[in-house]
């Protein structure tokens, strides 16, 4: 067995945060195992506890449109979640819940290694950027380490508002170029660009 799906097995059977009482399934990800690209949702939704799959419901038809319009199959990428089981009525994970399941996420990017992280919806993004604002930043990569991330809002808030739907579509257009031009991206660590200034020393 793959160290992945070694990992995937461990997921299925953990019981680290409470919301392992109300899943049907608990949903590890989805795809190969040297993925360049990686998706990382928020949390299974009805039909994902249902399926043990990430992203098979709305959101996931609406991600698989999105994927090709740039020519990209479900099977060329890699797509998790920050938890891995469903949370009751779809709320909102809880940081305890998002730190608990922290290492699996983890693990899956150390073994996976891709390149381009794109992370869809806030609580995605916060794992690696904090302190920005989804609004600000959406579609704007950044290398973090050896990876550069690409935020992007969740799918299935796009789905349901025209003007978010564009932004995604466009934000999606743009991947392609990104992937071509990785070493281009500034590193986010990196201060940003000043003008020279004269010393007075
Ligand atoms: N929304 C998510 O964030 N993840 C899924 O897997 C499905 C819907
Ligand atoms: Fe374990 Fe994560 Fe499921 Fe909580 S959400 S039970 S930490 S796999």
């Amino acid at each position: 067995m793959t160290a992945l799906a070694d990992l995937a097995k461990e997921v299925s059977g953990c019981d680290r945060c409470p919301l392992a009482r109300g899943r049907t399934r608990a949903v590890p990800g989805d795809g190969p195992e040297n993925a360049a690209i990686m998706f990382i949702g928020e949390g299974p939704g009805f039909h994902e506890d249902q399926q043990g799959k990430p992203f098979v419901g709305a959101a996931g038809q609406f991600l698989n449109e999105l994927l090709q319009s740039i020519g990209l199959q479900r099977t060329d990428v890699y797509i998790t979640n920050v938890v891995k089981c469903r949370p009751p009525g779809n709320r909102d994970p809880q940081p305890e819940e998002i730190a608990a399941c922290q290492s699996y996420l983890d693990r899956q990017i150390a073994l996976i290694k891709p390149k381009v992280i794109v992370t869809l919806g806030r609580y995605s993004m916060a794992r690696a950027f904090p302190n920005d604002k989804i609004s600000a930043v959406h579609g704007k990569p950044r290398k973090v380490g050896e990876i550069v991330y690409v935020p992007m809002f969740h799918p299935a808030a796009a789905l349901h508002q025209p003007a978010l739907r564009k932004t995604v579509e466009e934000d999606f257009a743009r991947l392609p170029r990104i992937l071509a031009n990785l070493n281009q991206v500034d590193d986010a660590a990196a201060p940003p660009d000043e003008p020279q200034q004269l010393s007075l020393f």
